[in-house]
């Protein structure tokens, strides 16, 4: 959610913060502004929509100047406009803003009561008015941010410009991500490593509740009472070609191509010699928890739903999955002896983090899976498991996914080893199956003509029935969702044996029913409720495994994949089921990168 960059330095910012922008959009945005100080005052250009409409704006009225910063907002208070768009600007300060603050109605009185006139109606322009305010009262850019934010409650990630001091930038962090990235004589802010990856990979993390003052050659860090901290610069594992489309036509395809490598990333090093004790290096003294209590949000939770089925069959302690904005708010029963797993691809899921910090708070451990490194969620955990992705950038996520379930499956295979449950010869093979799904998985990708030509039948449709059972409900949870979040055709995942209490009355000849139906523990009953989909006339899709006879003789339509092990298959059932929600939403020519409404990283509850 919001992208943020900002800039000082020696060239000409205006073009290197629109391109940042640009490396930010997948993160979601309704509008987008920059502001750059011309010598003598700060210019400020926004524009509702794409930032095809920001850059024509520049176009007409170009920005020149060596400081600035620039924003794609998703709004939060108040609806998508120029007038709500960042940055907001007072007295020649300049402010934007990724979070919500909360307190900012009674604020937004105070501040109104004191003479402030307010031009939007976003919580933002409170601290620009604060910022202002305290700057009155004869303080300097550094220290009037620092007393507004401790008068600020709420989550925000901010960047400060003033005409006043217009060498420097202030920025300040509480719960929502920043950076800044360390040039030769330039330096860098941002929500975000895409955004300056073309230009430095040396980055300092900023902390909660931490303010960092920005010149070209220093940046210093301190709490929101003055007090100094260290923060150390760090080389990313990224290259600037990992946030680029490499030949694809959307990243959201790249990522899919991707997953097969980024499985293998993900399992690198992580087994031992003899393939039989995965994790060893990183969780030593793992102990056997009385539970486990896995929390995360949208594509995460699906995979956190098939990490019940592996850690409970492979180690047999008990799972519960909760979403993370469901789990903080119901005093759940969790506590010492537990392990609470957070999954996040971006480690700054707001839910997610808040759900982790009430686990701890009630003394269970928390292990964090995520795939961006140092972020919020992997700092506060009390050990991470990353995923190592690589960025990814489209936002409906897929390997991200595949590698969460990866991580998944080797903790399930180690927590089983540990507590003695789970055979060592059982565990060696079934390792060894794992280690061949990647190219399995490049077997899966290589069907996308078929998929093409089922998306091509299938686009018109209105709506979707995904049915699965078993470890395969997640995996039709997710191809559902995958469905809806970029084609925006209404799709349900469904436990297949509960469609006779309900979605039943909706099949007709034009509902197309999508049925994960590979061999395993419940193929049979799948089978079963294949047919009473068939007897009400709805179009089948059955997901089957290689030289399924039977299903195809029912299916209207029948795509074939390799036959694993049933905790291995959701890695590649879930790749074709990937696809087919990509083509489809292609075909309809939608923008399947961002698509409308929806954000890469939700940092607001
Ligand atoms: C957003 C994204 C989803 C993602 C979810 C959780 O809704 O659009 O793709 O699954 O957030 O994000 P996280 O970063 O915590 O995995």
């Amino acid at each position: 959610m919001c992208g943020i960059i900002g800039y000082v330095g020696s060239r000409d910012c205006a073009p290197l913060i629109l391109e940042g922008l640009k490396r930010l959009e997948y993160r979601g945005y309704d509008s987008a502004g920059i502001a750059v100080f011309d010598g003598t005052r700060l210019k400020i250009t926004r524009s509702v929509g794409k930032l095809a409409n920001l850059e024509k704006a520049l176009r007409e009225k170009p920005l020149s100047g060596t400081v600035g910063i620039g924003h794609t907002r998703w709004a939060t208070h108040g609806k998508p406009s120029e007038q709500n768009a960042h940055p907001h600007e007072v007295n020649g300060i300049a402010v934007i803003h990724n979070g919500i603050i909360e307190n900012y109605v009674d604020l937004k009185a105070e501040l109104s009561a004191a003479g402030s006139v307010f031009k939007s109606e976003t919580d933002t322009e409170v601290i620009a008015h604060l910022v202002d305010q305290e700057a009155g009262r004869g303080k300097g850019l550094f220290e009037a941010v620092c007393a507004a934010l401790r008068r600020v409650r709420g989550a925000y990630a901010i960047v400060v410009v003033s005409e006043r001091e217009p060498g420097k930038l202030v920025a300040a962090k509480n719960a929502s991500p920043m950076i800044v990235g360390i040039g030769d004589d330039e330096r860098f802010i941002a929500s975000d490593v895409p955004a300056i990856l073309p230009y430095t990979r040396q980055v300092m993390y900023m902390y909660e509740e931490e303010v960092a003052e920005v010149t070209a050659r220093t940046v210093r860090v301190t709490d929101l009472h003055g007090a100094e901290k260290t923060r150390e610069v760090r080389v990313v594992d990224a290259t600037p070609a990992m946030a680029e489309k490499g030949g694809h036509r959307h990243f959201m395809h790249k990522e899919i191509f991707e997953q097969p490598r980024a499985l293998m990333d993900t399992i690198r090093g992580r087994l031992s010699a003899d393939r039989k004790t995965p994790l060893d290096g990183e969780m030593p003294g793992l102990s056997v928890p009385g539970a486990v209590k896995i929390i995360a949000c949208g594509t995460s939770w699906h995979a956190a739903l098939i990490g019940k089925f592996m850690i409970e069959e492979l180690a047999r302690v008990p799972v519960e999955v909760d979403l993370a904005s469901e789990f903080r708010y119901r005093d759940p029963i969790v506590g010492k002896g537990e392990l609470v797993v957070a999954i996040s691809q971006s480690g700054e899921t707001a839910d997610t983090l808040a759900a982790l910090r009430e686990a701890r708070s009630k003394g269970a451990h928390a292990l964090a899976i995520c795939n961006v490194v140092d972020s919020s969620i992997a700092r506060e955990a009390d050990t991470v498991l990353y995923t190592r992705a690589g960025p990814e950038i489209g936002v409906a996520s897929t390997k991200a996914f595949v590698t969460q379930m990866a991580v998944l499956f080797l903790f399930a295979v180690r927590l089983g080893l540990v507590s003695g449950r789970l055979d060592p010869a059982r565990a060696q093979a079934l390792v060894r199956e794992f280690t061949h799904i990647p190219s399995l998985m490049e077997e899966v990708l290589r069907l996308e003509q078929k998929v093409q030509d089922l998306a091509r039948e299938f686009m018109h449709a209105s709506d979707f029935l995904y049915l699965g059972r078993g470890i395969n409900y997640p995996v039709a949870l997710e191809g559902a969702l995958k469905l809806k979040e970029i084609s925006y055709i209404h799709a349900e995942g469904y436990p297949a044996g509960e469609m006779k209490h309900g979605p039943i009355a909706l099949i007709d000849e034009e509902m197309p029913v999508l049925v994960v139906a590979t061999r395993g523990r419940s193929y049979e009953k799948v089978l079963s409720n294949v047919q009473e989909a068939k007897a009400r006339g709805g179009r089948i899709i059955a997901l089957v495994t290689w030289g399924d006879a039977r299903t195809r003789e029912i299916a209207d339509r029948v795509l074939e994949i390799p036959d694993v092990h049933d905790l291995l298959q959701p890695f590649l059932t879930s790749v074709s089921l990937q696809l087919l929600a990509y083509h489809i939403a292609d075909l309809k020519g939608n923008d399947v990168d961002q698509p409308r409404n929806l954000a890469k990283s939700v940092t607001v509850e």
